[in-house]
């Protein structure tokens, strides 16, 4: 049986300033674990689901990369472009809502 229901893995790769490939951690990843870090908190979720810091997941020129795994399958599903101002969206839809996250439906926040 899996500990937590979810899984987010947050890339928080920073590579030098100039890098062809860019990272996470110029596109705000480390404000994006705070906030969802937070929200796990808040909505007394910790036993539940747990959000980590990873290294580089090989999205980089797509902005922020979330690598979500849940339930006993640990159904993966990437999101990339995660901003710090979305990602508690995100988790409603993810964790409360148990639906992928899609920003078109949000109204292409
Ligand atoms: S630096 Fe984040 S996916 Fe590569």
């Amino acid at each position: 049986m899996a500990r937590y229901r979810h899984l987010f893995f947050v890339c928080n790769n920073q590579r030098e300033v100039g890098s062809k490939k860019g990272c996470c951690a110029t596109k705000g990843s480390v404000e994006v674990l705070d906030r969802m870090k937070h929200w796990v908190h808040q909505e007394g979720l910790r036993g539940r689901v747990r959000v980590v810091e990873s290294g580089c997941l090989n999205y980089c020129a797509k902005g922020v990369t979330v690598l979500a795994l849940s339930g006993e399958a640990r159904e993966e599903v990437w999101y990339t472009g995660v901003s710090p101002e979305i990602s508690e969206t995100l988790l409603i839809s993810h964790v409360t809502e148990e639906k992928i996250y899609s920003p078109e439906e949000e109204g292409g926040k």
